[in-house]
């Protein structure tokens, strides 16, 4: 996705926002320009309070001096913004591909509504051709995969099953301190199903199935932004 597609989109979601509000911010090359963004109202006086959804975004955050909380210190959000790998009709969302889904998913389940940036490409009929990241912990890892690898052959996943590695080659490690495992499943018939079995497995923490937490999607193509939901 261009960068300038990735900017109208995140630029179209700054309408979502007004001062005043606690704002999620997300994580990702997309969420980084709606940041920018927010970074530049904050300059200008706009008042608000966020909670990053990862270690990147908070740095970001405070570099542009935008005013940081934790969900200890405050219960819950007005809105957040976030990117997205995969996008389909109903708005269920496949998140993670920059490894942060989980503090993603509890900053979306905290917030009033969830707002999705992302250019059209990312929009499919049926999610699944971006590998699901399930985020799992350290210990037990061996049982864990065993147990995902044994879903992935019942939901008939066209794909395999990988420990993510960082660019050194060493497993990839999550700002909560766990690996994640790609699964490729190909197609995902029953997004539900497999979210409800996934998290059935002791040693999963998270997967990055977003089900029933995105409102609205800004969608940019070249035509323009698009607005659904
Ligand atoms: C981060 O963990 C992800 O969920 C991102 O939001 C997602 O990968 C989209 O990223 P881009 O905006 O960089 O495509």
């Amino acid at each position: 996705m261009s960068e300038e597609l990735k900017k109208m989109a995140a630029k179209a979601a700054m309408s979502e926002v007004k001062s005043g509000m606690r704002i999620g911010l997300g994580t990702g090359s997309t969420a980084k320009h709606f940041v920018d963004y927010l970074g530049a109202e904050v300059a200008n006086g706009f008042e608000c309070l966020c909670v990053p959804t990862s270690e990147v975004t908070a740095a970001q955050a405070r570099s542009l001096n935008i005013p940081l909380t934790t969900l200890d210190e405050i219960d819950s959000l007005d809105v957040t913004v976030d990117g997205a790998d995969e996008i389909d009709d109903q708005k269920q969302l496949i998140k993670g591909g920059g490894g942060a889904l989980l503090r993603e998913k509890i900053v979306a389940a905290a917030s009033g509504k969830m707002v999705v940036i992302a250019d059209t490409s990312k929009q499919v009929e049926q999610l699944g051709a971006f590998p699901l990241p399930v985020e799992v912990n350290k210990f037990g890892l061996g049982a864990t995969q065993n147990a995902v690898q044994a879903i992935m052959d019942e939901f008939n996943a066209e794909g395999d099953l990988k420990v993510r590695t960082d660019e050194n080659g060493a497993p990839f490690e999550t700002d909560g301190g766990h690996l994640i495992l790609d699964a490729s499943f190909g197609r995902i018939s029953d997004a539900k199903a497999l979210s409800d079995a996934l998290l059935n497995v002791p040693g999963v923490v998270q997967h990055g199935l977003f089900i029933g937490l995105c409102a609205k999607a800004y969608l940019a193509s070249p035509d323009g932004v698009v607005e659904i939901g």
